[in-house]
């Protein structure tokens, strides 16, 4: 016989005056691999059409279902309800702009780190359309893969202690977002001019370096190795300057 689970849900619409923030109970029976992010589907079918919550790909690739399930950020799309006991909390994502209930906007802080750390490869080099790509070594291009896995969730933002207390701070997605162009040798950027982006207490300074961020990213980015990497650089800028 399955389960019931109870599951205890955030509810708030801060567009709506009337609206107050809450927890609301919802039970159902557990299904066969049931993820967090089905249950959620259920309920909404079944029983509250209004509950408000973010999913796109179903298998943890958008990033859009990221909240906090029992006090830890994760995947709704890739949690599987059998990993927990019979009452499960959902809260949205902190430190993101609530949209409504377990939907966050995560997008706009996404772009404003982007466009802080200045996500592009700065070079002199004149664009060639037709010229052939640049060669990399296959090392090289792995490390840069392994930076570009990040799926811009926020769980590392949501977990990390500075981020919560500190609006301007880039968290770990945008310290990796440095480290992914520090390698790139198409970047013609010095370490002093990485200095400027990033050598401050809302970039690799401001890191208290417990790593929660590390244990929370669903898709094991190697973040801690990253921020060393990158307090290291910065460090390194620092004192030659
Ligand atoms: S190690 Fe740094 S970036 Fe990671 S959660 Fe802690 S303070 Fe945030
Ligand atoms: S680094 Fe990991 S936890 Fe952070 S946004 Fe990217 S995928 Fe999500
Ligand atoms: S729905 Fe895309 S990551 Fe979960």
């Amino acid at each position: 016989m399955s389960r019931q689970l109870t599951f205890s849900i955030f509810r708030y619409n801060p567009n709506d005056p009337s609206s107050a923030p809450r927890m609301q109970e919802y039970t159902l029976n557990e299904s066969t691999g049931m993820t967090i992010f089905v249950a959620l589907n259920q309920i909404r079918e079944e029983q509250d059409p209004s509950l408000n919550f973010d999913f796109v790909c179903r298998a943890a690739i958008c990033g859009s279902c990221a909240m906090v399930i029992n006090g830890r950020p994760r995947l709704a799309c890739k949690t599987l309800t059998k990993d927990f006991k019979d009452t499960i909390t959902l809260m949205p994502l902190p430190v993101f702009k609530l949209v409504g209930d377990l939907a966050v906007d995560t997008g706009t802080w996404f772009r404003h780190m982007s466009l802080k750390t200045e996500s592009w490869i700065h070079t002199n080099k004149k664009f060639d359309p037709i010229a052939q790509e640049d060669r990399m070594d296959n090392e090289v291009a792995l490390n840069i893969y392994e930076s570009e896995r990040c799926i811009e969730c926020g769980c590392c933002i949501a977990g990390c202690a500075t981020a919560n207390i500190r609006e301007e701070f880039l968290g770990a997605a945008g310290i990796n977002r440095v480290g992914r162009f520090m390698v790139d040798p198409r970047d013609e950027r010095s370490d002093m001019e990485y200095f400027e982006v990033i050598g401050s207490d809302e970039g690799a300074f401001g890191c208290m370096g417990l790593m929660a961020c590390d244990d929370n990213c669903p898709m094991g980015l190697p973040l801690q190795l990253q921020l060393a990497f990158v307090r290291r650089k910065i460090t390194m800028a620092g004192l030659k300057s």
